[in-house]
Order: structure tokens, then C-alpha cells, then sequence
């Protein structure tokens, strides 16, 4: 069957088609991203990308269309994501999938977008079988969840304030580079010196999966208020990589707490985040030589893409678990 997968949550406009088979195939994934809307604000406006999400959907849902070779009368089943994120755009791509399947009379399944996240690490890995711990790493949200059969989800750890993408940003902001940071940030670490200056590592050693990143945020500001900005300038690189060990340390070392805890033989890892070569690095050292199966997801699928929904749905209906429209909101246990 032919799916065609939705994303609207936060700020990017994403449609995708998927062929279902026995190796899943994704055969066109395009997106329009509102970087440009937002950077003067600094961050994501909600209004202002729920009327982007409006003018650029129908444009979008039609290139992925015509990338793939499809026709709309191919489609059989739309995926559109129903939550967390923000209600506007939300509400613009649940509107739009809706619509589409009333008009195509194919149905439209609503998705939770962190399934989506761990969907596009198994597009790389379609053999992956639970039970396996999860670690998602976005710009809302930073969790350890265990995955079980039958998609049961317990929470190992979380957040307690800031997630590690919006510390990268808020981070990168208070340097001066722009939104969003986080990939700004990986490219003027490459080959610079993470000892450079000792950020802090909230809640490390703790037993325990929490995390905390809204003091980072807070010693940056701190670092720049107490540093000329040409010192900032001449030793960016050094900074952003000292920054970039401090938050990926913290990430690191809260996982290995819950493999530990666990005992999980498989770690899978999403969210834009994961697009970090540091991170991914990292991960791969612990887990090479320790038996532990680690699945990233292709990097073009880290950041927000509407494959990644359109594969979450189609790992349901592999697995007979595809919800409701109706089920979809009680099933939300992820939202903070
Ligand atoms: O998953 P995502 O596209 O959107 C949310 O669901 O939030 O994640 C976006 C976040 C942003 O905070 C961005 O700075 C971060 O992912 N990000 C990165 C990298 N690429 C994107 N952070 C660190 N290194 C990267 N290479
Ligand atoms: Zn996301």
C-alpha cells in the first residue's frame, strides 16, 4: 500500500510517500522549512507557522506527489501527526489530512510525533524488534523510554526544564548564532578543543534518568556577559565545542544509566538531535564491544520529515496496532 505521512508540529511543512512491502521504501520526502519566517524572532512563533503550514501544505502534499511517480488515487492511507506540538500547526495538518481522506475515502490514522522520531531510526533497521530502550532527542523533548511489544511505553527519564536541542539553541542564540543552533553548533565544534571550558553537567551521577539543562542555559549567558565578544569570536570554536561536550556528556551518561537499569541489548535513538555526529560518536563507543545494538536514523531523517510519521504508521499496521482517530488523544503519555 501507498501512504502518504504529514508533519506539522512545530516548523517545518513535511509530506512524504511511502511504499509498504516487505522493505519499506520511501519515495519522495519533501518539506518547506519556516527557518527563514522565525530567525528574526529568534525562535518559533506559533501563529506565524500556523499560517505558514497553511499557505505551503497543499503545495507540499503535491510535490511529494509528484516526486514519488504516484498519483493522489494511488494513496491508500494517510498518517498525519496528531501531537505533541504546537495546536495551530497541529490543527492546519489534522485539517488538511482529513479533508484529503473524506475527499480520497481513504483513511487518515493520527500519529504521535516522538513514535514518529523512533520510526525513522527503524526505516534503517526494519528488523528491529522490542523490547529495546529509546532515547529522543529533539527541540521539545528529551526522554528515556522504554519500548516493549504492543507499542507499551514506560518512561524511564526525562527533562525536568529545557530539552537538549532547545538548550543548543538558546545556547547558540546567546553566541550569536542564530536559530536553530543546534547543527550550527556540531559544524564549529569539528576539530576544536571540548576542554576548552568546563560547562556544567546538571544532575550527573545522579542515580537516575532526569535531566536538566536550564542551568546550562544560564552559565552561557554567564560566560558571555563575563568574556569580551572578540574573545567570543576568536575562541568560537574552542566554546561551542566545550558546549556541545557538555551537553552530548550529560546525554551520554543518563543513557547508560537506563541500558544499565534495564538491561536492553538496543538503544534507538531520535529527534533532530540525533543528527549530531559528536553524539552519535559517543553512543557508538559505548556500545561497540558491549554487545548493545545501536539504530540511528538516516541523518536527513533526524530533523522533523513526514516519512518518519507515514513509517510510525506503517510499524502499527505491521503490528495491527494502528489507532483511532478517537484513540489517538488518550494515547499521550509522552506529552510533558
Ligand atoms: O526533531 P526536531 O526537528 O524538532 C522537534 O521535534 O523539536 O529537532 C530540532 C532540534 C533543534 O533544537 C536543532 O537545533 C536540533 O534539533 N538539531 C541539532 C542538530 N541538528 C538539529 N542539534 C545538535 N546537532 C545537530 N547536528
Ligand atoms: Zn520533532
Amino acid at each position: 500500500m501507498i501512504w502518504l505521512g504529514i508533519e506539522s508540529s512545530c516548523d517545518e511543512t513535511a509530506c512524504a510517500v511511502l511504499k509498504d512491502g516487505p522493505v519499506v521504501e520511501v519515495l519522495s520526502n519533501p518539506l518547506y522549512s519556516q527557518i527563514k519566517e522565525h530567525s528574526v524572532f529568534g525562535g518559533v512563533v506559533p501563529e506565524v507557522a500556523a499560517r505558514e503550514h497553511l499557505k505551503k501544505i497543499s503545495s507540499i502534499a503535491s510535490e511529494a506527489i509528484k516526486l514519488s511517480g504516484i498519483s493522489f488515487s494511488d494513496i491508500g492511507a494517510i498518517a498525519y501527526t496528531a501531537g505533541p506540538g504546537l495546536m495551530g500547526p497541529l490543527l492546519v495538518g489534522a485539517s488538511f489530512a482529513r479533508g484529503l481522506s473524506q475527499d480520497l475515502r481513504i483513511p487518515a490514522y493520527g500519529i504521535n510525533h516522538l513514535e514518529g522520531h523512533l520510526a525513522a531510526a527503524w526505516l534503517s533497521a526494519q528488523d528491529l524488534k522490542p523490547p529495546f530502550l529509546t532515547l529522543t532527542v529533539s527541540g521539545g523533548h528529551t526522554e528515556l523510554i522504554l519500548e516493549e511489544e504492543n507499542f507499551k511505553y514506560t518512561a524511564i527519564g526525562r527533562t525536568r526544564d529545557d530539552a537538549a536541542g532547545e538548550a543548543f539553541d538558546k545556547c547558540g542564540k546567546l553566541l550569536g548564532l542564530g536559530y536553530p543552533a543546534g547543527a550550527v553548533i556540531g559544524k564549529l565544534a569539528v576539530g576544536h578543543n571540548r576542554k576548552f571550558h568546563h560547562f556544567p553537567r546538571a544532575l550527573k551521577g545522579k542515580e537516575n534518568a532526569e535531566f536538566s539543562f536550564s542551568g546550562l542555559k544560564t552559565s552561557v549567558l554567564r560566560y558571555v556577559e563575563t568574556h569580551s565578544p572578540e574573545y567570543i569570536q576568536e575562541n568560537l570554536g574552542d566554546i561551542c565545542a566545550s558546549l556541545e561536550e557538555a551537553i552530548v556528556d550529560i546525554l551520554v551518561s543518563k543513557t547508560v544509566w537506563a541500558l544499565k537499569k534495564t538491561g536492553m541489548k538496543t538503544l534507538v535513538v531520535g529527534g533532530g538531535v540525533s543528527a549530531n555526529q559528536h553524539l552519535r560518536e559517543q553512543l557508538q563507543r559505548y556500545c561497540v564491544g558491549r554487545g548493545i545494538r545501536l539504530c540511528f536514523p538516516d541523518r536527513s531523517l533526524s530533523t522533523d520529515n513526514g516519512a518518519m510519521i507515514a513509517a510510525a504508521a506503517i510499524r502499527r499496521e505491521k503490528e495491527h496496532a494502528l489507532l483511532n482517530i478517537e484513540e489517538v488523544k488518550p494515547w499521550m503519555p509522552l506529552a510533558p
